[in-house]
């Protein structure tokens, strides 16, 4: 039964020369007339590409979710986004998620749908398709391609990324060989899908899931499991009933609760630092005021529950097993807003209520967790007047507080240049200050934070320093290092200021990052102090830098931000001559 009208058939349903043209043209795929007998027709907007290795089977979730479609009398149609893979594309995708988002919006407002599916998968493909519909806001439905399977070396389990951090750290040190080295490379990668550490792409697999956008249990099933095709499957018939139905569409799943469950849900799970500027883009397209203090607040009374790399032991398939993100949901129950609708129509409460915790070890009970207070933090201070980001779940706790003398790197070209440096002044107790690395710095805010630490240092069996930048990290990635500063070096952030040997002071109890330098003297810094040429005169990048914004405001473009909603009567008109 149709609630209303849709909007495909201001394309398909019409007796005029447009209906005519637009019928007669898409038969060129071989569809008959019964596609067109008023079904709703439902996109697959597939970011699948052989570029973006973690998106490279997408095309076989497109078909069980076309399966879906079909089965549920819907007519679906595949389309092709661009995708940003993490590792190959540069210098970081985080350049291009804006681009992507902005491909998904106009796609899904241009063509002739009625609901959308959003296969995702790698890092920023999740945020960027999750922007898009929610400026278009059409109804839609996100599936993620899943993480991959454990990796397996010998007798020891690999995590992607974080052990590859590790091991090439091993390597430096001179404690692996390059064979034992090129051995670790292929057992890493043992099957499709993204990876399985609770990085970026799981974590905001996670966050989907938590926002009401998926299905339940969408963000953990493994990639290669025949449960994530089945899960696909249903989505396609669920994006029927949603697109009969006219909803709810994306403003009416991500409000201000759904965005504090996944705030929760990102500090339980000990999720990437990058959730926090996705998720502030996210809030900025449904205009949901998301202030950094948010993330503090629900991280001073979120327990962090889940045990997995970087932050702890297990990997994805273990979060799986026991349980996934239902199981963590259930358990932070009593500190969500239950009420909060996703795309099943269901509430957050209703969908989770039963879910089961098959091993306490890798989902720690609410009233036993890993540690009393959420994975991520954020600091302020004149360092970081802005705000600043630091994942204490990942780091060390002798260094959450720290005093010690900043040893700076004006950009990532002279951090490696002179990090191996034997003639470097640095000890343990330095503090590596990166500039120039923020959303314009490097631009597009790569995950250069977790800055190596000196080889030398590391043969002494140093594991860990505090690094500071205005640069993003890897959601793999470990270490007390503090990442987002805002307002960034590249634009006269006070960062830009530092210089060897000022002391910075790192109070992560106290949310604290200052500068002890005399407000004078930062003053008479400040007064020579003068910007870089920029990195683009034309083409995107010059877009880019025109309208990106700082990292507390979710590095969206500031003409994206807010939504205009599709409207049938857009697609009135005819697109022939
Ligand atoms: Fe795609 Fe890690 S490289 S998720």
């Amino acid at each position: 039964m149709t609630a209303h009208q849709l909007r495909s058939r201001n394309w398909f349903g019409r007796t005029d020369l447009d209906g005519f043209v637009h019928r007669s043209w898409l038969k060129t795929e071989g569809f008959s007339d019964l596609v067109f007998d008023g079904r709703p027709v439902i996109g697959i907007a597939n970011s699948w590409s052989e570029l973006t290795n973690c998106n490279a089977h997408l095309r076989q979730v497109a078909d069980a979710v076309k399966r879906g479609v079909w089965s549920a009398g819907g007519f679906p149609l595949e389309f092709p986004t661009i995708s940003l893979g993490e590792v190959l594309m540069k210098p970081t995708t985080m350049l291009f998620r804006n681009l992507m988002a902005m491909d998904v919006e106009e796609c899904v407002r241009a063509y002739p749908l009625d609901a959308v599916v959003l296969l995702s998968g790698c890092d920023k493909t999740t945020p960027a398709m999750l922007m898009g519909a929610a400026s278009a806001d059409i109804p839609a439905i996100m599936v993620t391609g899943g993480p991959m399977l454990r990796g397996k070396w010998r007798t020891e389990e690999l995590g992607s990324g974080t052990d590859a951090w590790r091991l090439w750290a091993e390597r430096r040190a001179g404690r692996l060989s390059d064979e034992e080295l090129c051995e670790a490379e292929s057992c890493m990668s043992r099957s499709s899908g993204h990876c399985m550490v609770m990085g970026t792409a799981s974590t905001m697999a996670s966050m989907a899931e938590a926002l009401g956008m998926t299905l339940p249990g969408n963000a953990a099933i493994p990639a290669p499991d025949s449960r994530r095709l089945a899960q696909a499957e249903l989505a396609g018939r669920r994006a029927v009933e949603m697109a009969l139905a006219g909803g709810p569409k994306p403003s009416e799943i991500l409000t201000a609760q759904a965005l504090d469950n996944a705030i929760r849900a990102d500090m339980a799970i000990g999720g990437s630092t990058n959730a926090i500027i996705h998720l502030v883009a996210i809030a900025g397209r449904v205009g949901v005021p998301l202030p950094l203090s948010r993330f503090d607040e629900l991280s001073r009374t979120t327990p962090f529950l889940v045990n997995l790399r970087p932050s702890g032991k297990y990997l994805m398939e273990d979060f799986f097993y026991a349980g996934g993100l239902p199981a963590v949901m259930k358990e932070l129950l009593p500190l969500l807003h239950g009420d909060a609708l996703t795309v099943n129509g269901r509430t957050m409460a209703q969908n989770v209520r039963d879910a089961r915790c098959d091993n306490e070890d890798v989902i720690r009970p609410l009233g036993l967790p890993l540690a009393p207070e959420g994975g991520t933090v954020i600091l302020s201070g004149n360092l970081c007047p802005d705000g600043a980001v630091l994942k204490q779940s990942a780091a060390s706790p002798h260094l959450l507080v720290h005093r010690g003398r900043a040893v700076v790197f004006e950009d990532h070209a002279d951090l490696h240049r002179r990090i191996d440096d034997p003639s470097l002044a640095i000890d343990e107790t330095a503090i590596l200050v990166l500039k120039h690395v923020g959303p314009k710095g490097a631009p597009g805010m790569p995950e250069w934070g977790a800055a190596p630490i000196p080889a030398r240092l590391l043969k002494q069996g140093v594991k860990d320093m505090v690094r500071i930048s205005d640069a993003r990290m890897s959601g793999t990635s470990y270490g007390t290092v503090v990442l987002h500063v805002a307002p960034e070096s590249a634009i006269g952030g006070p960062l830009a200021l530092v210089r060897d040997g000022d002391e910075i002071e790192l109070d992560v109890p106290r949310r604290s990052l200052t500068l002890r330098v005399a407000d004078e003297e930062l003053a008479r810094r400040r007064a020579a102090w003068r910007p870089r040429p920029p990195h683009f005169t034309r083409g995107y990048g010059r877009l880019f830098l025109d309208h990106v914004l700082q990292a507390n405001e979710g590095c969206d473009f500031d003409y994206l931000r807010g939504r205009t909603p599709v409207r049938a009567e857009d697609t009135a008109g005819p697109s022939h001559t």
